[in-house]
Formats: structure tokens, sequence, C-alpha cells
């Protein structure tokens, strides 16, 4: 680099960690998560020489097929997050259970993660990423932790964030008590480190960049207002973009604006996606960012998505999410159908 003026007061993730939480127990599972992150990008930067693509063999507990790095990631964060000593409940979209910590490596934290989001992009070294949210346990001063610490509303949470493995790597943190809102930050391969980026990102209002981002394979299935808003996207000049990993999708529309559907539909009255480590977390940046983050019309309501309660911990929930101009039209569509 011929001129490094530019990097002389970079901020670190450490030192923006240090300068932006007063709570040490929590700093130190940041800086962990944050490890994590680094050594999943190093993996899946050398998924090729090292032989990592391909299946593992089994099965998760929501039907996907599991790939060696899906399971090298979890590993990598269960690792790193029970050595935090910050952790009490873990819950991963790789394994059945919840991992209570044992009590001398415990802390007042919880984390619901996606170590690997994006698994059908990985052979074809398309971005994917991981995605997270952290809980404080309901009662922080007890020993006794169970699922019921993380079955909770995603106004919850305490810190959501994911990082996305793509061109660069990149760490996105949005943390209730920070309120600047959501924070940037990339990794610089050549320190090792996540640096600072942007402060207080906020998403486009709509209408601008007009994009809009689903499956739209899946649209046979499809309910009436969802095929509505799509075919008036469509009218209205909307460009369709869809990567297929949710990270890059949100990311994109966080940045760009637009919206992002993956809806109930007839075969899966749910969706797809997963309520604690997929939903939640992706729903409080874009409302944090000053989006919206919806259900559509989920077991008889229009509903705000991170109200609900996730009755199980791979439990599943429509997600409709991005600029507010964009998912206020989906949702009109809802309500001129009743
Ligand atoms: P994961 O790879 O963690 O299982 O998540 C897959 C999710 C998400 O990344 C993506 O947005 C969505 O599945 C894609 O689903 P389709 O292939 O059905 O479009
Ligand atoms: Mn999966
Ligand atoms: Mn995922
Ligand atoms: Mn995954």
């Amino acid at each position: 680099v011929e001129d490094v003026s530019a990097e002389q007061d970079f901020m670190n993730l450490g030192r923006w960690l240090m300068e932006n939480t007063s709570d040490k127990e929590l700093t130190v599972l940041m800086a962990q998560l944050g490890l994590a992150c680094k050594a999943t990008s190093r993996a899946c930067a050398k998924a090729g020489i090292a032989g990592l693509f391909g299946l593992a063999g089994e099965v998760n507990s929501t039907g996907d097929d599991q790939k060696k790095l899906d399971v090298l990631s979890d590993e990598i964060f269960v690792s790193a997050l029970i050595n935090s000593g910050a952790c009490a409940v873990l819950v991963s979209e790789e394994r059945d259970e919840a991992i209570i910590v044992p009590e001398e490596k415990a802390g007042r934290f919880c984390v619901a993660f996606d170590p690997l989001d994006g698994s059908s992009n990985i052979d074809c070294n398309v971005s994917t990423g991981t995605i997270f949210a952290v809980y404080e346990k309901l009662h922080p001063d007890s020993k006794d932790s169970s699922e019921a610490d993380i079955l909770r509303t995603g106004t919850d949470i305490v810190v959501a964030g994911y990082c996305m493995y793509g061109a660069a790597t990149e760490l996105v943190l949005c943390f209730r008590s920070n309120d600047a809102g959501v924070e940037r930050f990339s990794l610089d391969p050549s320190l090792g480190e996540f640096i600072h980026t942007h402060t207080a990102v906020k998403i486009p209002p709509g209408g601008g960049k007009k994009i809009y981002s689903c499956n739209e394979g899946n649209s046979c299935n499809w309910d009436a207002p969802i095929l509505d808003a799509v075919a008036q996207f469509k009218a209205e000049g909307y460009s369709a973009r869809y990567v297929g990993s949710m990270v890059s999708d949100v990311h994109r529309t966080i940045l760009y604006g637009g919206i992002y559907i993956y809806p109930a539909d007839k075969k899966s009255a749910k969706g797809k996606l997963r309520v604690l480590y997929e939903g939640f977390p992706m729903a409080l940046i874009v409302e944090t960012a000053g989006g919206i983050g919806s259900t559509g019309l989920f077991q008889g309501k229009v509903q705000r998505m991170l109200d609900l309660v996730p009755g199980s911990i791979h439990d599943r929930c429509p997600v409709i999410l991005g600029s507010p101009r964009d998912v206020k039209l989906v949702l009109s569509k809802y309500e001129a159908g009743n």
C-alpha cells in the first residue's frame, strides 16, 4: 500500500468494543464472536485447497443436508463461545438440542447462531455468512440455565449481528444499548483485524434503487397478497436480485434499499427461515437501520416479527423485511384482502 495515511487512526473491533460497551463480559463475548467469524472466513477462503467443499453426510434438525463447512463453522463458534466464559445457553442451527454450558465455564449470556448461512452457495464460491443473536439470561445471577432463557421475543435481544464472507469479510453489529445503531466493520486480511468503517447505518426509504428479492421458483405456492405485491414491484420497474444467502440478500437490502421476502406458502405454513438465528437478528438490524421486519399474515394476523415468541429453538417464521415503503406495500395487500 503506497499511502497508508488513511489507515493511521483506524478503529479495530477490540478498541471499538472497549469504547462503546461498559460491560466487560459482553466485550469478551463479542471479541470471541469476532474471532470465530475470522476463523470461519479463513475456512471459507481455504475450502477448495483444504478439501472442505461438499457434504458432511448428516441432516440437521430442520432437514438441511449438512455441508462440511456447516459442521466446521459450528464447531468454531461453539468452542469460541464456551471458552469465552460469558455464555450460559447456545443454540446452533446445526445442533438438535441447546447447549447448556457447564457451570465452571458459564456466564450471563445466551447466543443463538446460524454458523454458516447460505450452505447451497458454499461449493460455488458465492457469498455466505454467519448470523447471531445475543440475549442476557432471564435471571443473570442464577446458576440455572435452560432453553427458556433464549425462547423469548426478538425485542429482548442485547446484540444482533451478522458476518458476510464475500469479496470482503464484513461484520455488522447492532447493540441495543448503542444509540448510533447499526455499525459496519471490514476485515483487513493483512492485519487480521476488523476495522470500523461505518456508524449509524440507515436503510434507504425505498422506491429509489428498486429491488425485490425472493425465490420466485416458489411463487406457485404463494398467497395472493405476496403475488400481488411482487406483480406490482415488477410493474413499477423493480429489478430482481436473489443471491440465495440470507446474509448477502439482507446486506444488499440494507445498503441499497428494497425488499427481501421469504414468505409462508401453501407447502410451508411457517416459511423456511428460522426465528432465533435468522429472522430475529436480521429484523432487529433492519429495524434499527430504519426499516421494517414483518411476518406478513402469520398465525391469523399481520405481525411485527420481533414480537413473536418462538415455540422451540428451531422454530420458523415467514420473513418480509426491508425499506419501509416496500414492506408497507406488501402489508397493504394483506389489509386489502381482509
Ligand atoms: P442455511 O444455509 O443457513 O441453511 O440457510 C439457508 C437459507 C438462507 O440462507 C437463504 O436465504 C435461503 O435459505 C435460501 O432458500 P432457497 O434456496 O429456498 O431460496
Ligand atoms: Mn442449513
Ligand atoms: Mn441460514
Ligand atoms: Mn446455516
